[in-house]
């Protein structure tokens, strides 16, 4: 691998390890959809495969910027960007992993009610480390005032927290309670009875107790604090680095199985506060 010089390099390689993520995740998603059960999983599964390749697209887009900037490659620098422009080669070893564990699990002998909570853990995991890396890539564009980028980054960066959002109602809301119960047939009646008392944000779960403002972008990057845009019920300004609210506190807690509900608090003063790292990963 070619010298990183710079924050630009940098940045280039997170595209480089993203774009690999997304591919992998392509290959990945449809064996998670045929080990479903629950029809609404399934539905949510696949059109999060629909979207991730609109990504995968967006990130050719990103390419695109980058080469555009007057960064044309120079030849020394085709070793490590090589990926990243066309080459190929490159493969994101975290989320190589992530989906290794996640074929793990799903090849564990279990009831089905059983495995519709592990892939959701499982696809969660992968939302997180996803949510981790735009989230940085999406910072140092932002540093290096790459706001076309930025905006492509963070485009992306909402819908991973819309799925997680949506994967997280669905495990606290009913599926979790479903395997809960799986091996108990006669209380069948209680879950269905029961599954609408739950309170998600007090179920921890493999929760980080995170939010919007606690990815790694938020870890060391002064200007990834200014530029969230909430996905979700709260979604509103998709320009990066220009307003500052409060990215974590906008947007529910969905890290992890786990839900705090989403503070309206949008002052300055509490946006400082939400951008400081929470995250233990
Ligand atoms: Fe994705």
């Amino acid at each position: 691998m070619e010298k990183m010089k710079d924050l630009k390099d940098l940045l280039k390689h997170e595209v480089m390890d993203l774009y690999s993520a997304e591919e992998q995740i392509i290959e990945a998603l449809p064996k998670m959809i045929d080990k479903a059960r629950d029809p609404a999983l399934k539905k949510a599964l696949r059109e999060h495969l629909n979207v991730t390749q609109k990504q995968k697209a967006r990130l050719d887009k990103v390419q695109q910027l980058l080469r555009e900037k007057g960064e044309e490659l120079p030849a020394e620098k085709k070793g490590f960007l090589s990926g990243l422009f066309g080459g190929g080669g490159h493969k994101c070893k975290g989320t190589q992993g992530l989906i290794e564990e996640g074929e793990k699990i799903m090849g564990e002998d279990m009831n089905t009610e059983v495995m519709d909570a592990a892939i959701i853990a499982s696809a969660q995991k992968i939302e997180h480390y996803e949510i981790c890396g735009y989230g940085t890539a999406k910072a140092f564009a932002l540093e290096l005032k790459l706001n076309n980028v930025a905006q492509l980054l963070n485009e992306t960066l909402d819908e991973e927290y819309e799925a997680d959002n949506l994967l997280t109602k669905m495990a606290v809301g009913r599926l979790n309670q479903e395997a809960e119960l799986a091996d108990s047939k006669k209380n069948t009646g209680k879950a269905a009875s029961t599954a609408n008392n739950r309170t998600p944000a007090k179920n921890s779960g493999n929760t980080t107790g995170s939010n919007r403002g606690a990815t790694a972008s938020k870890i060391g990057n002064k200007s990834s604090g200014k530029s969230s845009s909430a996905a979700g019920s709260t979604k509103k300004n998709n320009a990066p680095a220009k307003k500052a609210t409060a990215s974590g506190t906008k947007r529910s807690a969905v890290i992890g199985n786990s839900k705090t509900p989403a503070k309206k608090t949008t002052t300055k003063k509490t946006a400082t506060k939400s951008s400081r790292p929470r995250l233990a990963r």
